[in-house]
């Protein structure tokens, strides 16, 4: 058993809605066959994005969406991929098992799939492989309203209105597949890339700079030194790997107790990157005004056998949930900095959120943890006080429990739990304070096996029901979390 106190009147500053955003590259079957079947696909689409995808996607409320990599976005060169689709220059994907990429997805569509979704895009520009004048061009192509070569061409491609775009990105990984710089190197030429990436017309644009791999301190120490003051956001991105290695990462199913504890305990790793990175952002920019961007995360595993090794699919179970629960709660408590997150990625791609075989679409449990999760978007965190018990396997030991509580806007507070023990249930004893709220409810997601995973023949194995063991009484709201579960409660007046 654990007791946790809950201070319903700590504000700890609202949750970025962006927290909850996601991912969409230009890799194996995300964009195609994942988003994009074209408008003379038999598959049922809206302008040639399928449906069942697109309306799975609209449930979550999807706040931001990056596009269109990843490495892909240092290869990328955005006028290939507009006009005519008859028209548009074929290119090797040499990214992503070098494949053709015809081009048929790109700046109108990836936009028209973000207002079909309610979400705001988030544009990874080409620094490793493009030009400073494309970059200027593509924002120019995008915002301006008004008479420009580059307006006039959207305009001449359809699109009169310019869209709004608010999130930019100065290249992806330039530490590696975008460009192999070094950080000063970086610095500069993030410097020169971003003053051409211009607010035209009452567009604002939030520059996000290149930020490190995993625990490269050098690189942000670098970075904030030289650029802080011209950049909005600074981007990590941290996978976790069951192994933590990448010639052999782990498999996606099958895997035994050893593997689910080691693949929490390098999901907790995150807390660390957080917290060190962040201690050098305070040392430049203590107002907290450059956002801490964390946008890749989420789980690499070996692929599905008989996939292509470059379209990096892989199967999605329980453990999966556990990783983004405990991710997403410790986004949620860092607040302050985290500005966003973007899992990788939202569709057969990674720990994706829903996966496709043909026609069939199937949720992934990681879905269902977005879905129970989405009541923290621009809520107030509130304080909890809890030490939690230790869940031990072999001669390691890690904390047992996640969790993480907010406020909406009608008062309703949310709290999210996970239970990261293979074998043990947890009682957890919760003191509410500053609240006479009397009513809890929950949703849980659970299930006997620890690998369980949906399939396209039972697509319903795991998913979330309702919470039964959860009672509020007297201020004291009590659950119980089975072993390895993730959970939602809201609790009302
Ligand atoms: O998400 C897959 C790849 O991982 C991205 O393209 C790249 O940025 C990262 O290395």
């Amino acid at each position: 058993m654990v007791n946790v106190t809950l201070k319903a009147d700590s504000n700890q500053g609202l949750i970025n809605r962006n927290i909850y955003g996601h991912f969409s590259e230009h890799l194996g079957r995300c964009i195609y066959e994942g988003i994009w079947v074209g408008e003379n696909s038999p598959i049922p689409n809206t302008e040639g994005i399928r449906n069942d995808v697109l309306t799975a996607l609209q449930k979550l409320n999807i706040p931001v969406l990056r596009w269109p990599g990843g490495c892909f976005a240092d290869e990328y060169h955005w006028k290939d991929g507009v006009g005519p689709l008859s028209e548009r220059a074929r290119m090797i994907n040499t990214n992503w098992g070098g494949v053709e990429e015809n081009n048929h997805f790109g700046t109108h569509e990836f936009l028209r799939l973000c207002e079909l979704l309610g979400t705001e895009p988030y544009i990874s520009g080409n620094v490793g492989s493009g030009t400073v004048q494309e970059m200027q061009q593509w924002v120019e192509y995008m915002t301006f309203d008004g008479e420009s070569p580059m307006a006039n061409w959207r305009k001449s491609n359809g699109r009169e209105k310019p869209w709004k775009l608010t999130y930019f990105g100065v290249g992806n990984e330039n530490w590696g597949c975008g460009g192999n710089m070094r950080a000063e190197y970086y610095a500069d030429e993030y410097r020169r890339y971003a003053t051409y990436v211009r607010n035209y017309s009452d567009n604002q644009i939030y520059k996000i700079a290149c930020g490190p791999n995993e625990d490269n301190y050098h690189w942000t120490e670098v970075l904030m030194r030289e650029a802080h003051q011209h950049m909005s956001g600074l981007s990590l991105h941290y996978y976790t790997l069951p192994t933590g290695v990448w010639q052999d990462k782990g498999e996606a199913t099958g895997f035994n107790e050893s593997d689910w504890f080691q693949t929490l305990k390098r999901t907790l790793h995150m807390e660390e990157l957080i917290v060190k990175h962040s201690e050098i952002m305070d040392k430049y920019d203590p107002e907290c005004k450059v956002g801490l961007i964390i946008d890749e995360w989420g789980t690499w595993y070996n692929v599905e056998p008989g996939t292509n090794p470059g379209f990096l699919y892989q199967q999605n179970t329980m453990r999966d949930a556990l990783v983004a629960g405990i991710n997403l709660n410790l986004f949620n408590k860092y607040n302050k900095r985290v500005q966003m997150a973007n899992l990788a990625q939202i569709v057969n791609v990674l720990q994706a959120l829903v996966l496709t075989e043909g026609e069939k679409m199937i949720l992934t449990p990681t879905y269902h943890v977005f879905d129970m999760y989405q009541v923290h978007m621009d809520a107030e965190r509130l304080e909890l006080d809890f030490e939690s018990p230790g869940y031990t396997f072999g001669e390691d030991t890690i904390p047992q429990l996640s969790l993480s509580a907010s406020r909406d806007q009608e008062s309703v507070i949310h709290v999210t739990a996970c239970n990261l023990s293979h074998t043990d249930e947890l009682e957890v004893v919760c003191q509410l304070q500053a609240t006479d709220s009397s009513v809890a409810s929950g949703r849980i997601l659970h299930h006997g096996e620890i690998g369980a995973f949906n399939t396209f023949e039972q697509p319903e194995n795991v998913t979330p029901s309702e919470w039964k063991d959860v009672a509020l009484e007297n201020g004291q709201l009590r659950f119980v979390l089975p072993p390895a579960s993730v959970g939602v409660i809201a609790i009302k007046a």
